[in-house]
């Protein structure tokens, strides 16, 4: 968090400083630590507190639970550091749950009368959301996430919300280029950056005001916790995110804010494998008449891969791809011992389903969205096309 986030944030406990040009993989291990004091651990355990020892004037930094805790202040930094490193006008603030995040920015910055941009094939909560905008009077646009399609429907917007890559079609649109024409006429971009992750893709570097995310997905990555957050630069709109945090009461508890800290020093380590295990199971599924539409943007082919390589580190762990049909996807999904039949994406243990159970998603019957985890790569890819094997007709 900033300096200016809360009063007497000059009292939180700063995070021990890394050589500015150190690693990816230092920072992930040491993001948001404190100083070391002799005694005490490494990462402070969890502190369970509804309230703190408040004698006479209330100021900050700790005074009631749903304002802040010290073991969010760390994840905070940590998160800080890892979106927007040696960036000290970034502001983070964690959430109970991703959805809680991108609520807190769309709730907090737009008003009735206002114009707002959407992706018409984001994640599939989405569509509520719209529907609780347009109950406020806001004007909803959408448009789809390739070919950077939103840019032409930006005119008099106050905000652009941009999920680059989309969820669960994996298409990618040029950040920068959509940033530079919204701030042009005075709109505020946030970015959906959970399947990439700040190790991924560092949306406020390529001009976002805000980088939101599920924390629930691959920056936690145990399929454990939901959480959520939201980085910012601009410290009057981050007032208002924060207002909002307060007043809705959107918080994580503070276990689950520690263990996502935790979870944080493995980052690297994870998403190395998961991503590099991705684009090996892409390519095996390349191969396979029964595959069509696989989509992974890190495949030199892929539609999104040109942009993707301009402005993402890595790929993600997500690949999509469509079976014939309904049954085939079923018996494939059935068919697979290393992978469970489960949604979300980004833990250590794989994951698969045929998205359109949901009804939600625009995706054929046949289409899985399969998201890689930490096993062996070979162990994994034999498994799916072992599955696919059995579930052929
Ligand atoms: C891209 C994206 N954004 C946001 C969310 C919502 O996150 P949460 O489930 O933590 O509320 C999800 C959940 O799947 C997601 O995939």
């Amino acid at each position: 968090m900033s300096a200016s986030a809360a009063d007497g944030a000059e009292n939180i406990q700063r995070t021990t400083g890394f050589p500015a040009d150190a690693g990816e993989g230092t920072r992930a291990v040491r993001a948001g630590l404190p100083e070391p004091v002799k005694h005490e651990p490494t990462l402070p355990g969890p502190v369970f507190a509804a309230h703190f020892h408040l004698p006479g004037d209330p100021t900050g930094p700790y005074t009631y639970g749903r304002d802040e805790n010290p073991t969010w202040t760390l994840l905070e930094q940590a998160i800080g550091e890892l979106e927007a490193p040696g960036r000290e006008d970034v502001e983070t603030l964690v959430f109970a749950s991703g959805m809680a995040a991108i609520s807190s920015v769309l709730f907090s910055q737009l008003r009735t009368g206002d114009a707002v941009v959407l992706p018409s094939d984001g994640y599939q909560a989405l569509p509520l959301v719209r529907a609780q905008l347009e109950a406020y009077g806001i004007e909803v646009r959408t448009a789809p996430t390739g070919g950077d399609a939103q840019l032409q429907v930006l005119e008099g917007a106050r905000l652009l919300w941009i999920e680059s890559p989309s969820n669960p079609g994996l298409d990618v649109c040029d950040i920068r280029r959509l940033a530079e024409a919204a701030h042009a006429q005075g709109a505020l971009v946030a970015v959906d950056n959970t399947l990439a992750t700040p190790l991924g893709q560092r949306p406020l570097e390529l001009g976002a005001d805000f980088a939101v995310a599920s924390g629930t997905k691959q920056l936690s990555g145990h399929g454990d916790i939901l959480l959520g957050y939201v980085a910012g630069r601009d410290s009057e709109a981050m007032a208002g995110v924060r207002r909002w945090r307060k007043i809705v009461g959107a918080i994580p508890g503070p276990m689950e804010a520690w263990l996502a800290h935790r979870s944080i020093a493995t980052l690297q380590l994870r998403v190395d494998r998961q991503n590099a295990s991705a684009l090996a199971l892409a390519e095996a599924l390349r191969a396979r008449p029964e595959v069509t539409g696989l989509r992974y943007p890190g495949l030199p082919d892929d539609p999104s891969h040109p942009i993707a390589a301009r402005q993402m580190r890595r790929y993600g762990c997500v690949v999509s791809f469509t079976l014939p049909t309904r049954e085939r996807a079923e018996r494939f999904l059935g068919a697979l011992r290393l992978v469970d039949d489960a949604t979300s994406f980004g833990g250590v243990r794989s994951t698969a389903e045929r998205r359109g159970r949901w009804g939600g998603d625009a995706v054929p019957e046949g289409f899985i969205r399969l998201s890689v985890g930490a096993e062996d790569t070979k162990d994994l890819i034999a498994d799916v096309l072992r599955a696919l094997e059995e579930s052929a007709d």
